[in-house]
């Protein structure tokens, strides 16, 4: 076991999101970021409602998810050698053109925004309000490692090549910013990629990828480049990773996952963005009424199936003050309206599977010392529609405490001091994001000095990290392989073989 351990240790090339990362112009051409739609503007409502409309019954998609099954060895052996073959001529081409190709994916996904996020509501249940920012950060993606592919050829003292295949599985939770951000990344290395989407969200890949593609045609480009699997047997996603030509794999999922992609393949480097157990602490300086916003907001977007979710409120100080949060906070919870992404005034939409067993405990069962604010109610047949449910006196250790249940829930502890509460936060295996709501200086100093989680967001909610600006990844079990952070200025030279350059003498 301990081999594998020892991965998650380094942290020396990691940077917390404690300061603004350090760049400057002259090493960072000019990017911005893609603005999201604005819901109030007239001419965006009847937009939105329109991709409501057409949600229930989407297709799209399902034509390139029934071409490109791979169910045996053969196909795919067919699909590695195509996309190693392809590979090669992205390899020719100059770093300026992979470059351009990279920024015309991002403008072919803005294009697509409207089907994105139909096809997400459709596939994945995620409401509109979650799927536009998420179609964003996409966009950000592809225009941001299309600017930092150019920087790949200054490194100072290293040569980075790019290597011969890289594999991107990506998760359901955000079906189109994660795969963008995985395939573009491993495109701007300059590799050619085998992109595999989660199970619950294959149509939603199935559109990325043709933006993809309408790019590369603009450029004459062989569609392999990004070779797109739909592979459910896990027989074969197991050959795939265990293909000795595979020689990146980018995974975000589960911490158990990212530990089998290391014993089958040891030797290779994996860049895993894993399980998280968030907290927010709430102390008596904060501004309660943005705290409980961004609790609200942190807790259950996307139903809580974010592994940036805050799963944790701990509140600092058994006085009147965490009382009154503590009621506003289930006010606020439990005014929250609760439906398919179908209806326009959903705030918090379905799961996307019927729970499985651990989070059917987090729904159902209460331990020791804990008691139901709201209790998590089934609103309908379907298995996958839950009113959301606040539990409190969430005991340190206890099995709340530790788990990540990925879905609608949020536990309530209480600490006497600041100190306590780190404790508490830092106490859990995992160290993704984490959040104050603090107006006290020190109180913030002492905080982002001693959390251990890679992305530290104060007086603000702690999903929705934002391309450049806030690089993404975590701490501990969060995190497997070189540490460095999805969207920021050191993740691309993870997805290269780099060398020092030698010495001339
Ligand atoms: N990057 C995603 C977020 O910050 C996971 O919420």
């Amino acid at each position: 076991q301990l081999e594998y351990e020892s991965d998650l240790v380094p942290q020396r090339r990691r940077t917390q999101n404690r300061k603004t990362e350090d760049f400057t112009e002259a090493s960072s051409p000019a990017f911005a970021n893609a603005p999201d739609t604005d819901p109030h503007l007239p001419a965006n409502r009847a937009w939105g409602l329109n991709i409501i409309e057409r949600m229930a019954k989407s297709s799209l998609g399902d034509a390139v998810v029934a071409d490109h099954h791979v169910e045996t060895v053969a196909q795919l052996e067919t699909a590695i050698s195509a996309a190693i073959d392809a590979g090669k001529v992205w390899q020719d081409l100059s770093v300026t053109t992979r470059s351009q190709v990279l920024i015309r994916i991002g403008d072919r996904l803005a294009a697509a925004r409207s089907q994105l996020i139909e096809v997400m509501g459709s596939e994945t249940g995620k409401t509109i309000d979650q799927a536009d920012p998420e179609v964003s950060e996409g966009i950000d993606f592809a225009r941001y490692y299309g600017q930092q592919c150019l920087e790949l050829d200054n490194i100072p003292g290293a040569t980075a090549r790019p290597v011969e295949l890289t594999v991107a599985t990506p998760p359901w939770n955000f079906p189109t910013a994660i795969p963008t951000g995985s395939v573009t990344s491993a495109l701007a290395a300059g590799s050619p990629v085998i992109f595999k989407p989660a199970p619950q969200a294959q149509r939603t890949g199935a559109v990325i990828v043709q933006a993809i593609w309408e790019a590369l045609d603009e450029f004459g480009l062989p569609h392999d480049i990004v070779r797109f699997v739909i592979a459910e047997e896990s027989t074969i996603g197991t050959k795939l990773v265990s293909d000795p030509r595979v020689q990146r794999v980018i995974l975000t999922g589960g911490y158990e996952t990212a530990r089998l992609f290391r014993r089958l393949r040891a030797d290779m480097p994996l860049l895993g963005e894993t399980s998280g157990k968030n907290a927010i602490i709430v102390t008596p300086s904060g501004d309660l009424d943005l705290a409980v916003a961004d609790v609200v907001d942190s807790a259950f977007g996307h139903a809580g199936q974010k592994c940036s979710a805050a799963s944790l409120v701990i509140m600092v100080g058994r006085t009147a003050v965490s009382r009154r949060f503590h009621r506003q906070l289930i006010d606020a919870v439990n005014s929250l309206v609760v439906d398919y992404p179908t209806n326009p005034q959903a705030q918090m939409g379905p799961v996307v599977d019927e729970p499985g067993e651990k989070l059917a405990r987090g729904l159902t069962k209460l331990e020791a010392g804990q008691r139901w604010n709201l209790t998590p109610q089934q609103l309908d047949n379907s298995g996958r529609l839950y009113s959301p449910g606040v539990r409190s006196g969430v005991q340190p250790g206890s099995e709340y405490h530790m788990t990540e249940y990925f879905g609608p829930i949020l536990g309530v502890m209480a600490a006497d001091t600041l100190k306590e509460a780190i404790d508490y936060v830092n106490a859990v295996p995992y160290g993704l994001t984490s959040g104050i709501h603090s107006l006290d200086p020190a109180e913030i100093a002492t905080w982002s000095e001693h959390i251990t989680a890679g992305n530290l967001y104060i007086n603000r909610g702690i999903t929705g990290a934002i391309v450049r600006r806030q690089p993404f990844g975590g701490w501990k079990r969060s995190a497997m392989g070189p540490g460095s952070k999805a969207g920021g200025p050191n993740y691309l030279i993870g997805l290269t073989d780099w060398h020092d350059e030698p010495l001339t003498l």
